[in-house]
């Protein structure tokens, strides 16, 4: 199970690849809206070059921003040519009729394919079919519809692993912690995650209190610093 970063921040990105866990990058044309107004073809190309930086070559998802359905297939080629030197670019196709068109395009052009915005068992499979390498399932979309997003999963993943596809599935559209532990759960291979859920996810009440006990029982029993400063494990150890 694989965790990838829902962000285009260049911040959240840095701050996930310092910390090593993330093994991709997913964003769409809402989470691009959220950074300051600019080139996407320069937005995307400093995502590119961030992760060059870190010599991390995880997956990078970037979605079309048109219906047209020529316009898709103009735009796939387009971002093949900007970005396709980063050779773990995926493109996004929402999935559709029309999208099962530019998917299969895509595929014949040597390209990737994500294939977004399902939120059924009969997308997923088409998506798969069609030859997308990712197929990303929207947990609190699917969820908004009174539909459970775990039968939804659990199915796709049975399936998909009965037909031995070499389809995965991501899921996104996470809202709550529970979602990622949820959609683990239920087979997916990968959860996308909004950044704000990451410092939660490594944190637990417990382990602050394990964690302040140590701290204050080895200040009592260390003779050097002042008797109720807060000093860090390698202060003490440096004034030895
Ligand atoms: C990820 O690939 C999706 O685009 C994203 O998780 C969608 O989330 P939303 O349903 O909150 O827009």
């Amino acid at each position: 199970m694989k965790i990838f970063v829902d962000s285009a921040n260049l911040r959240d990105i840095e701050d996930a690849l310092q910390r090593g866990f993330a093994s991709g990058i997913t964003t769409n044309p809402s989470i691009l809206s959220r950074e300051d107004r600019r080139d996407v073809g320069t937005h995307m190309r400093e995502i590119i070059d961030l992760l060059q930086r870190y010599d991390s070559h995880i997956p990078l998802s970037i979605e079309l921003f048109t219906v047209d359905p020529d316009e898709m297939l103009r735009q796939a080629d387009q971002f093949l040519s900007e970005f396709g030197h980063y050779k773990n670019l995926y493109i996004k196709v929402p999935i559709g009729w029309n999208e099962l068109r530019v998917i299969h395009h895509i595929r014949r052009e040597g390209g990737k394919v994500n294939c977004t915005c399902c939120m059924s068992y009969n997308q997923a499979i088409m998506a798969a079919d069609a030859g997308a390498e990712f197929v990303s399932l929207f947990w609190g979309r699917i969820r908004d519809t009174g539909y459970d997003a775990a039968s939804v999963v659990r199915s796709v993943h049975q399936s998909f692993r009965e037909w031995n596809s070499p389809s995965q599935i991501i899921v996104g559209s996470i809202r709550q912690m529970v979602d990622i532990n949820e959609a683990i759960q239920a087979g997916a291979d990968i959860v996308t995650v909004p950044p704000k859920f990451f410092p939660a996810l490594c944190s637990h009440p417990k382990t602050d209190e394990a964690v302040q006990q140590f701290m204050r029982d080895f200040r009592e029993w260390s003779p050097e610093p002042g008797p109720r400063e807060p000093v860090s494990v390698s202060g003490v150890l440096s004034n030895r």
